[in-house]
């Protein structure tokens, strides 16, 4: 091999070296410092949740990044609400002991000083949107036959922000839970049609240090179909 291929060689291991890197040491995080984190960072963050890939290149994300104390504290009432109103629940019983740790597992957020709320958009496609409905196809059948593209995209933009928080030394998590109190919380973030909120990503400095969670190995997730 020639020195210049050995050199265009040496950049791409270096390059996945560091990937790995960033890969394997994001973690979940739940608890943050009391510290702020820069604008200029969150930008950055963002910027990155934009590089994603997304069906048809179509981008259908929005982030709204709320910083306002007021508006983050409204948010955690609404989502404690609503975990208390399922808890209240005859058919919640049952599953009181899980259900119940939603209280903090879906309300910490409010602890980060930054809280990025993602919202998503329908693939727009005619098939999907006219096509499959017109023939008598149900959303839920369009959305099992075609995996719904729209909340693929934007996972792999929750994943890029992730990732870009991790590197700039900030705590990030993935938060699905709160959407227990999706109408109430779309209601103060003013999300208006067609948009829909999916996740909330807190970031701020984290305050803890959790060990990595068991990851299945690559042998028990993949299979080669030759
Ligand atoms: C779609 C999705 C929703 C999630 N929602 C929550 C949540 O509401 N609350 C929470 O504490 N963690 C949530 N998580 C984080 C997972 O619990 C976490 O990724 C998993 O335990 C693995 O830990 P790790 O992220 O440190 O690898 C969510 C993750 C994903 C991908």
């Amino acid at each position: 091999m020639s020195n210049q291929a050995q050199a265009a060689m040496a950049q791409p291991e270096s390059l996945a070296e560091t990937l790995e890197e960033v890969l394997a040491g994001r973690r979940s995080i739940r608890r943050f410092s009391g510290d702020p984190v820069r604008e200029e960072d969150i930008r950055r963050i963002v910027r990155a949740g934009g590089l994603a890939p997304s069906a048809g290149n179509q981008q259908m994300w929005r982030f709204l990044v709320v910083r306002s104390r007021a508006l983050i504290d409204q948010m955690h009432k609404a989502v404690l609400e609503a975990v208390e109103d399922v808890l209240s629940w005859e058919e919640s019983r049952e599953y009181e002991g899980r259900i119940s740790g939603m209280r903090n597992g879906a309300t910490f957020f409010a602890q980060a000083p930054v809280t990025i709320a993602v919202l998503s958009k329908a693939y727009d496609q005619p098939l999907d949107l006219h096509v499959l409905p017109a023939r008598g196809y149900t959303f839920e059948q369009v959305y099992r036959l075609r995996g719904d593209p729209g909340r693929q995209s934007v996972g792999g933009a929750i994943q890029n922000m992730l990732l870009m928080a991790h590197a700039l030394g900030y705590g990030a998590c993935w938060m699905c839970g709160p959407l227990v109190a999706g109408p109430a919380l779309e209601r103060l973030l003013k999300v208006e049609e067609p948009w829909r909120l999916v996740a909330l990503v807190p970031v701020g400095v984290p305050a803890q240090s959790p060990g990595v969670p068991n990851k299945k190995s690559q042998e028990e997730i993949s299979a080669f179909v030759d």
